[in-house]
């Protein structure tokens, strides 16, 4: 399983936004989100906006992360895999030089948003828990079961690792954890 990790991509970029693809009507994953959800769209970064504290602006600090493993990976991953797009409900990682192809494993409460990386992997044939939306006002939030609010950055070993329903004894350090929305940057 890959790790999560960091966004590379310079955030000062934010004045060129794509539209997403918005389709008539969006994946049972969209449930609840209302007439602002898509689940398709071009390609995008995260920025975690903490909504407890301090945010440098308004689009919020790119989670880091530098942990990675051979087969598996949680993103945002700046360096192997700097961004996603999402298509019909599942996150499609766009990975640079030799990154194997990522493919999303269903999400699990407690855990990073995971993605088993092979030559055998199949990116479109993904989990489909992922959406997006767009509020009235501010950037797309990602949403996974339909939900933006349940994200956390939280540290393990040396990273800041996105996190849905953040617990403890699950291998990382939960007292480091604070909420965050992640919003979604177009390239
Ligand atoms: C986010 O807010 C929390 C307080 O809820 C704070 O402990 C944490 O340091 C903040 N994170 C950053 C990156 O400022
Ligand atoms: C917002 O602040 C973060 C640091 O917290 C920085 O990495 C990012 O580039 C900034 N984004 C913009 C658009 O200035
Ligand atoms: C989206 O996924 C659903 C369920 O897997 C599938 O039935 C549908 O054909 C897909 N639509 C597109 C446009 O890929």
């Amino acid at each position: 399983m890959l790790a999560l990790t960091a966004l590379a991509v310079a955030l000062s970029t934010v004045s060129t936004m794509a539209t997403p693809t918005k389709r008539a009507s969006p994946g049972p994953w969209c449930d609840g989100l209302g007439s602002g959800a898509f689940d398709t769209s071009s390609s995008f970064t995260l920025a975690a906006y903490n909504t407890t504290g301090p945010n440098a602006n308004s689009t919020g600090a790119p989670p880091r992360d530098g942990q990675r493993r051979r087969t598996a990976a949680s993103w945002p991953d700046a360096l192997v895999y700097p961004t996603a797009s999402l298509a019909n409900g599942t996150l499609i990682l766009s990975g640079t030089g030799d990154a194997l192809p990522a493919q999303a494993v269903a999400v699990q409460e407690g855990d990073s948003l995971v993605f088993s990386a092979s030559d055998s992997a199949n990116p479109s044939a993904g989990a489909q828990d992922y959406c997006a939306v767009q509020p009235e006002s501010g950037l797309p939030l990602l949403a996974v079961y339909g939900d933006t609010d349940s994200f956390s950055l939280c540290q393990l070993a040396w990273e800041n690792v996105v996190f849905y329903k953040a617990a403890p004894d699950q291998g990382y350090d939960f007292d480091s954890c604070y909420p965050v929305k992640l919003q979604i940057v177009f390239q």
